[in-house]
C-alpha cells in the first residue's frame, strides 16, 4: 500500500507505533521497523540524552530499517534536557522524529536543518493547523477513543478524522482506537493516510514489558478505560484498577480543590511499577478503549501482515464488492 505517509517516511506499511513511556524502547520500536512499519524510542524514558544516545545505536544494531524517536513536550517546573535529547536525536542520525505535548516550534530550526522529519500529534484541528504552519511534515491526529492524554474537547475519531481532512494540506495518520485492518480502511476512507497505534503494540511479543500488562489488555473490554486528571486540565484515558479507582475517588471527594500533589502516588512514577515488574494496581498507566479490540498477543510482524491482509480483503473484496451489486 502506497500513501503519502509511507513515501514520506520511506516504510512499507502505513502503520505507526506512538511513543510509549516505558513501552517503547529499542526492542519493540526496531521489531515495528523491521515488520514494516514505523517503530517509535521513547525519549524521555530514557534518563537522560546520554541513556538516549545509546537507546538509539541499541535499536540501530537490531534494524536497518528507518525507526523514529519520540519527544513529549510537557508542562513542568524543572524541564527534562531538551536541547540534550534533541542532539542525541541529529547525532544518532534518527530522521524521524514524533513530538507530542505543547507545539515543537522551538526545535522544528534545528530538526529541519538537520533533515528530520517531525510528525506532530495532537487532538484538536487547531493544533493541527498550528503544527502544519510552523513546518511539521505530518500530523497524529489523536481522537478522544486514545490511550494516553485526548487533550479536553472529546472529539472522536469519526468526527475529528473528516475536520482534519477539511482543513489540513500535510499528510496525517489516524491515532486513537486502532486495532486492524477495519480500523486502517476506516482511517483511510475518512480522509488519513495511515494509523498510528500504542495500546495494541502494548500487547504484542516483544513489547518490552510484564505479560501480566499484555494480559491486561486481552482480558480488558472497551468499557474498562476510565479518564483521570480531568479537574487538573491534564486528561488522561487509563485502564481501571484499583490505584485508579482510589484516585477517582479523591477527584470526586476533593472536586476543584484538588492539587497534583494530591494525587501524586497514584500517577507518578508509577510506570516501572507497573510495566517492568507487573504490579496491575500500582497506579495509573494509559490505555485505550481500543482494549476491547485485543483478543491476542501476536508479534509485530504477524500484527502487521494481518493488518494489511484484512484491509486489502476489504478493500478488494467487501467494499468493491458492494459497488459491484450496486
Ligand atoms: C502506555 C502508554 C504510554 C504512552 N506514553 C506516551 C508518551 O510518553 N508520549 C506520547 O506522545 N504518547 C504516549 N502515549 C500515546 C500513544 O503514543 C498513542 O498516541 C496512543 O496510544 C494512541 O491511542 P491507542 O492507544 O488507542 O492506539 C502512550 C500510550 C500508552 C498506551
Amino acid at each position: 500500500m502506497k500513501t503519502r505517509i509511507t513515501e514520506l517516511f520511506g516504510i512499507a506499511h502505513p502503520i505507526i507505533q506512538g511513543g510509549m513511556h516505558f513501552v517503547g524502547l529499542a526492542e519493540l520500536a526496531a521489531a515495528v521497523s523491521n515488520a514494516g512499519g514505523l517503530g517509535v524510542i521513547t525519549g524521555l524514558t530514557q534518563r537522560t540524552p546520554a541513556n538516549l544516545a545509546a537507546e538509539i545505536a541499541r535499536c540501530r544494531e537490531m534494524t536497518d530499517k528507518p525507526f523514529g524517536v519520540n519527544l513529549t513536550f510537557l508542562p513542568s517546573v524543572t524541564p527534562p534536557d531538551y536541547p540534550g535529547y534533541v542532539r542525541a536525536i541529529i547525532q544518532g542520525g534518527v530522521k524521524i522524529v514524533e513530538t507530542a505535548g505543547n507545539n515543537p516550534q522551538r526545535w522544528m530550526p534545528q530538526l529541519k536543518e538537520a533533515g528530520v522529519k517531525v510528525i506532530h500529534k495532537c487532538t484538536s484541528v487547531r493544533h493541527a493547523l498550528k503544527a502544519q504552519s510552523i513546518g511539521c511534515d505530518a500530523i497524529s491526529v489523536d481522537g478522544f477513543e486514545c490511550g494516553g492524554h485526548p487533550g479536553e474537547d472529546d472529539v472522536p475519531n469519526f468526527i475529528l478524522l473528516p475536520r482534519a481532512a477539511e482543513e489540513l494540506e500535510v499528510p496525517f495518520v489516524a491515532s486513537g482506537g486502532m486495532a486492524d485492518g477495519r480500523s486502517l480502511v476506516a482511517a483511510l476512507a475518512l480522509g488519513a493516510e495511515g494509523i498510528n497505534m500504542g495500546t495494541r503494540f502494548m500487547a504484542t511479543r516483544e513489547a518490552p514489558i510484564h505479560d501480566n500488562v499484555k494480559q491486561a489488555l486481552v482480558a480488558a473490554s472497551e468499557l474498562d478505560t476510565r479518564l483521570v486528571m480531568r479537574p487538573l486540565r491534564n486528561t488522561e484515558r487509563v485502564l481501571v484498577n484499583a490505584g485508579v479507582e482510589r484516585l477517582l475517588e479523591k477527584e470526586k471527594s476533593l472536586g476543584a480543590a484538588m492539587t497534583f500533589e494530591d494525587i501524586i502516588s497514584e500517577v507518578a512514577g508509577v510506570y516501572p511499577a507497573i510495566m517492568q515488574r507487573g504490579e496491575m494496581d500500582a497506579g495509573a498507566w494509559s490505555c485505550g478503549m481500543v482494549a476491547g479490540l485485543i483478543h491476542d498477543v501476536p508479534t509485530c510482524q504477524e500484527l502487521i501482515d494481518r493488518i494489511m491482509g484484512e484491509a486489502h480483503n476489504l478493500i478488494a473484496g467487501r467494499l468493491a464488492g458492494m459497488l459491484a451489486l450496486a
